[in-house]
């Protein structure tokens, strides 16, 4: 889809809390490393099958039951987490829509099983992968992680996942892979986002290969103890703590291992905006507000907000990838 600057909206024309509160590749996967990998790719007959995007009667799997995990205290936070309906009613799924109710009321036909990602670029083991395959292996962990939208709202959320360096591991990244792209479904169909301009679909973020592999950086595949919701990212979506919840890419169908920094959603749509960095920075106001407080989603409008932290409170863990890098400039 071209991008259509004439339809464009950005998060910060909507009504947002920091103005006014209102408001693919072919399967050309070596088989023998992808097995050492422990990973089996599709057969070409069931890419096929997903490609169609089958009708749930015709073949979407059920969910398997939430196998037993535990809370990584190393890296949760003492805060309450939000309620399950805080997290999962008020969202950014601009796939579905604008309005913070949109995913929830909209995303819940959008079919999750079966799913596979596509995994390309920089690696030793690339090809197409069901979601068992990627999720398997991993004993999966509650995380009780601080969340921070760029509009100015924040929320306690307990993720269950894994982190996205054991995953990417398992491809054996080249020394050419200097970035990870994580890109969402695209699907019209499913979307009714996607049938307008808003952004230049796919949705597509990235991180540094540091950043990625970074034991913060998650993979989630659900929260509050059970699978993600819809509306949240179903089945599998980034979680990255330190950073603006845009970078958080929902759905994912595609990880590719570049050299070259990736052309980002929100970057490419606002550079002047929109980092590509994204670290949470109190110092450094958005163009249009500033970024010093948040308002804490369940607290109540009245609530006073509160301060932002540098890098969202885990600057102990993350500042040191950044050492030399002006945060002013390269926000
Ligand atoms: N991913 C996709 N594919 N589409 C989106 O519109 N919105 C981002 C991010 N990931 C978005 C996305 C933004 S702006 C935020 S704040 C978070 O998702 C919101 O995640 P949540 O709704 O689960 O809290």
């Amino acid at each position: 889809m071209d991008f259509d600057t004439e339809n464009r909206i950005l998060p910060s024309d909507i009504p947002s809390d920091a103005t006014d509160f209102g408001r693919r590749r072919v399967l050309s996967v070596l088989a023998a490393s992808a097995a050492a990998a422990g990973l089996s790719p599709l057969s070409e007959p069931a890419v096929a099958q997903a490609a169609r995007g089958l009708s749930p009667a015709a073949g979407a799997s059920k969910a398997p039951p939430v196998p037993p995990f535990k809370r990584n205290a190393r890296w949760s936070v003492t805060e309450a987490p939000n309620s399950w309906d805080d997290i999962t009613t008020y969202n950014n799924f601009y796939e579905f829509g604008l309005d913070k109710s949109d995913p929830y009321e909209k995303a819940q036909a959008f079919r999750t099983r079966p799913w596979s990602v596509d995994i390309a670029g920089e690696a030793e083991v690339t090809g197409r992968f069901t979601l068992e395959d990627i999720i398997k292996p991993h004993a999966l962990e509650e995380r009780v992680y601080r969340f921070r939208c760029v509009e100015g709202w924040s929320r306690i959320v307990p993720w269950l996942g894994f982190p996205l360096g054991d995953l990417l591991k398992r491809f054996r990244p080249t020394s050419r892979a200097k970035f990870v792209e994580m890109t969402t479904l695209l699907d019209p169909r499913q979307m009714p986002g996607q049938r307008t301009g808003v952004l230049d679909w796919p949705y597509v973020e990235g991180l540094r290969i540091d950043e990625a592999m970074h034991p913060l950086t998650l993979l989630a595949v659900g929260l509050h103890g059970r699978w993600l919701p819809n509306q949240s990212g179903a089945p599998l979506r980034l979680v990255v703590p330190w950073k603006y919840g845009f970078k958080s890419v929902k759905s994912i169908v595609r990880i590719r291992f570049t050299e070259r920094q990736p052309r980002t959603s929100w970057n490419v749509a606002a550079p002047e905006e929109y980092g590509f960095f994204a670290n949470v920075n109190p110092a450094v106001d958005h163009p249009r507000w500033s970024q010093a407080k948040e308002r804490r989603i369940g607290a109540g409008f009245l609530a006073p907000r509160i301060d932002t932290l540098p890098f969202n409170g885990y600057a102990a863990e993350v500042a040191s990838l950044y050492r030399g890098l002006d945060l002013r400039r390269f926000y």
